[in-house]
Formats: C-alpha cells, sequence, structure tokens
C-alpha cells in the first residue's frame, strides 16, 4: 500500500522544510531584536535545530545517493554534504550552550546564514539536476515523508516540529 502524501514530488517536499526552517529563522531574529526571554529564543533554537537535524539526516540517506546516482556528479553532493557537516558543527554548538551564555544568538545567525546559502545552492543546482534527470521524484517523495515521519516519532514531539503540509493547503495553492 502506498502512502498519500500532499507533496508533489521530493522536491516539493524538500523544499516545504526550507521554507518552514526558514519561517523559525525569522522568528528567532524578531526574538533577538525584541529580547525575548531566553526560554522562548532557546524554545525556537531548539526547535531549528531539530527540524534540520531530520532535514539533513533524510537527504543523506535517500535524496543525495538518488540524484548522486542519476547524474553522476560526485562534486556537487560531496560539495553539499561538507555543507551540512558545517551545519551540523554549528547545530552541535548550538545545542551545547545556553541561551543566556554569549554568542547564543550570533551562533543560531551564523546557522542562519549557512543554511540559507546552502538552500540557494540546493535550488539552484541539486534541484535543478534532479530534475532534468530520469529519477522517480514522486516515488522519492514517499520514501523521504516516511522516514521523516519515522525520526519525527523517534524524536518523541520535543521540541515540537513544524507541521506536514495536508491535502487542504495543497488544493489551496492550485
Ligand atoms: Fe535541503
Ligand atoms: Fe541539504
Amino acid at each position: 500500500m502506498s502512502t498519500a502524501i500532499a507533496y508533489e514530488d521530493a522536491v516539493d517536499l524538500l523544499d516545504s522544510d526550507h521554507k518552514l526552517v526558514q519561517k523559525l529563522f525569522i522568528q528567532f531574529q524578531t526574538q533577538h531584536e525584541f529580547g525575548a526571554s531566553p526560554d522562548d529564543r532557546r524554545m525556537t533554537a531548539e526547535r531549528i535545530c531539530a527540524a534540520l537535524t531530520i532535514h539533513t539526516q533524510i537527504e543523506e540517506e535517500i535524496f543525495y545517493p538518488a540524484v548522486r546516482e542519476a547524474t553522476g556528479d560526485d562534486a556537487l553532493l560531496d560539495h553539499a554534504e561538507e555543507e551540512h557537516q558545517e551545519a551540523k558543527d554549528l547545530i552541535a554548538r548550538i545545542q551545547g550552550m545556553g541561551p543566556e551564555e554569549d554568542g547564543y544568538d550570533e551562533c543560531v545567525q551564523q546557522l542562519a546564514g549557512a543554511i540559507m546559502a546552502h538552500v540557494m545552492e540546493e535550488r539552484e543546482r541539486v534541484f535543478l539536476q534532479a530534475r532534468y534527470s530520469p529519477l522517480d521524484l514522486r516515488g522519492l517523495a514517499v520514501a523521504l515523508f516516511e522516514r521523516k515521519q519515522a525520526l519525527k516519532s523517534a524524536a518523541g514531539g520535543v521540541p515540537e516540529l513544524p507541521s506536514e503540509k495536508t491535502p487542504e493547503q495543497m488544493e489551496e495553492q492550485s
């Protein structure tokens, strides 16, 4: 039995993740500017870190290997994985710090910059290559979705992660 999902294909699913994380970064920036409490800032930062950890994991386990295989563009995927490593190092630093510590907000801002640059490259290069390859992007979307659900439930709902797009939202867009 195949899973019914509200994403058109793998690129749509992954880019929806990007947009949700982008919203969380904007929320963090607002909290930073308005001097939100350490607890509030930490909650947003933890949500960002958890969402990105799952996102990078499903890309590395499922999407990147499929694009690598279909395009043979090792340099492109090696570069993307290096950028993931950079993000993981920043996530580890943020998770090892307290929100009242000097440099906490700057570290989250640095992660925001790194992720936004990575997302731009992913859209312009990896997603484009994937679309022009013979990859079954719809089939991949189901694999990505199922793996994401498994990782989310393993995380136990703390911190709360952005919810998935629903079929109703999809109808509104079309
Ligand atoms: Fe991504
Ligand atoms: Fe990525």
